[in-house]
């Protein structure tokens, strides 16, 4: 039987880059300021730890400079606690044309005890811009593991299901009179005010 992938093989003239080529990990330690006043970590400083990797990541592939556009998958599992080595593992799962999809899997390690958690896995859509701010197209992708080949499937996959959701959500927002679907609200957890409808 013929390999599955030989149609799509690289041409070696291609500037596709490696998956590996732009693997990037940034290891830092929860220090007492990220805390918040339960004493654990803030989660928009893991946020911001994710966006950080993920540009390192997204602008080493693309060569330019990239910005983040959207965000998906960011579910807090477990607390990360103060004096935990955090690592964020990034790596790009897919590219578009002017877009690359950064997945980064985030694991917490309690260096005392050798406790490693993985906190979350989230996806951060990047676009490449120029020098003058407009999007610009980025290399291919060179799958080399079919681990590789799985996360951009995937990636596509998951890009597919966000589409089918912007729509039905704007239709079904469309759809959605306020008059009319009132009593969906009797079993929730509010009150009715008096509504000021202007
Ligand atoms: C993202 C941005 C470049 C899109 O601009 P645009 O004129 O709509 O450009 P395009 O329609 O050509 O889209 C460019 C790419 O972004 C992708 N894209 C746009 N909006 C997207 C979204 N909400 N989610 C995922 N991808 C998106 C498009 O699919 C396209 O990808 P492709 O080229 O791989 O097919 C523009 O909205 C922007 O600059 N936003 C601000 C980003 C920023 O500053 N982030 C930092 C926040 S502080």
């Amino acid at each position: 039987m013929a390999n599955p992938g030989s149609d799509i093989m690289a041409n070696p003239g291609s500037d596709a880059k490696p998956v590996s080529y732009s693997r990037t990990t940034l290891t830092e330690l929860m220090i007492p300021s990220y805390a918040n006043f339960g004493g654990r970590v803030h989660g928009g400083i893991l946020l911001s730890l994710m966006d950080k990797v993920a540009y390192a990541c997204a602008a080493k592939h693309a060569g330019t400079y990239c910005v983040t556009v959207s965000v998906d998958g960011v579910n807090f599992r477990q607390p990360v606690e103060v004096g935990e080595l955090v690592s964020l593992m990034a790596s790009v799962n897919y590219v578009g044309r002017t877009s690359l999809v950064v997945g980064i899997k985030v694991i917490a390690e309690n260096v005392k005890t050798g406790t490693v958690k993985h906190t979350n896995t989230s996806y951060f859509t990047m676009v490449a811009k120029d020098e003058n701010e407009k999007p610009t197209e980025v290399p291919p992708l060179l799958l080399e593991t079919a681990e590789d080949a799985r996360r951009f499937l995937e990636s596509m996959k998951r890009k597919e299901l966000r589409a089918n959701f912007a729509e039905h959500f704007d239709n079904a927002k469309t759809r959605m009179l306020l008059s009319e679907n009132l009593h969906l609200l009797a079993n929730e957890r509010c009150m009715l005010n008096r509504l000021n409808q202007d």
